[in-house]
């Protein structure tokens, strides 16, 4: 199968979180018991990405490099781009054109978080499409504050609306987005729209008219959270809190996944758990490492 990259696009001014965001970045900051680009960071590793690229800002990419390494503690490589203003979403595969190589890549959005027992199942189907591009739909009561996609029966976008008044469907677009290796020249092509960003959408817009656009439903058993508002990111870390206390189980630890994927030894999972000890996180982990939790 066609190797496929990471990309996580945690640049922004997030102006919607003012005054916490004055002076550290968004995505930086604790959802519950983790900071939270270990979530989007999660969801990449669940899809078997092991190469990833972090891009953000001239001030906040330091805190990622001392918060992340190089990615070896979790038998992976993470390598680090700036983007020196929020020009938008699709800037991440001018910037990321380098690293992509000739591989596919799949981007996700710093502040996004999904979780759910399916997610690995969708995440394979983009993950083995290697010569279409995917994008997810999520189904809201209410579509209308965000891009809304219509698919048709064979499972292809055929329309994107951006915040529409009369959407055309219920499926909202989240921030997640598997593409094939041509994104890289699209991203090029395409002009700043009236709000001067480099829109994801002039992307996705491009591969309909390719006919090489996908969507995969996100069903009820899947929950996705952007976390970009006060309430959101409060709203957001209750959930965790709930999930994990109830069920004694982690969301979303990059720690865990690279554990259960393989890429690192019990032995090494233990040295980081050791770190964390003082936490419910560090016990959770050490107990995986000494084998005293069960699957899921
Ligand atoms: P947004 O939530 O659209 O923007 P923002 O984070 O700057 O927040 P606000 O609306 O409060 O000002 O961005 C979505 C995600 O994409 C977020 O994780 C930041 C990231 N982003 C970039 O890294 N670069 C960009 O150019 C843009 C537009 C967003």
């Amino acid at each position: 199968m066609k190797n496929r990259k990471g990309i996580i696009l945690a640049g922004g001014s997030a102006t919607r979180l003012y005054p916490l965001t004055l002076a550290i970045s968004k995505q930086i900051m604790p959802v519950y018991d983790k900071p939270m680009i270990y979530y989007p960071l999660s969801v990449l590793m669940e899809a078997e990405i092991r190469q990833v690229l972090i891009i953000s800002t001239p001030r906040d990419i330091v805190t990622f490099k001392e918060l992340l390494g190089d990615g070896s503690k979790w038998g992976m490589e993470f390598t680090y781009k700036v983007q020196e203003k929020p020009a938008g979403l699709a800037e991440a595969f001018i910037l990321g054109a380098d690293f992509m190589g000739d591989d596919n890549v799949a981007m996700i959005l710093g502040d996004n978080m999904f979780y759910g027992n399916n997610l690995s199942k969708i995440l394979k189907h983009a993950n083995e499409r290697e010569d279409e591009s995917t994008i997810f739909g999520y189904y809201v009561k209410d579509p209308r504050a965000y891009g809304v996609v219509e698919i048709d029966k064979q499972g292809n976008a055929v329309s994107i609306e951006e915040k529409p008044e009369k959407p055309k469907s219920h499926y909202a677009v989240p921030g997640l987005y598997f593409y094939t290796n041509d994104v890289k020249e699209i991203a090029k092509t395409i002009k700043p729209s009236e709000r001067g960003e480099l829109e994801i959408t002039s992307i996705n817009e491009e591969y309909m008219k390719r006919g090489k656009l996908k969507v995969e439903k996100l069903g009820r058993a899947m929950t996705w959270f952007d976390t970009g508002t006060h309430d959101a990111l409060l709203e957001t870390a209750s959930f965790v809190q709930t999930i994990e206390k109830r069920q004694g189980m982690q969301i979303c630890s990059p720690d865990e996944i690279a554990y259960r994927k393989g890429w690192i030894t019990a032995e090494e999972l233990s040295n980081i758990a050791n770190k964390l000890i003082k936490t419910d996180y560090g016990k959770f982990l050490k107990d995986l490492a000494e084998n005293k939790i069960g699957e899921e």
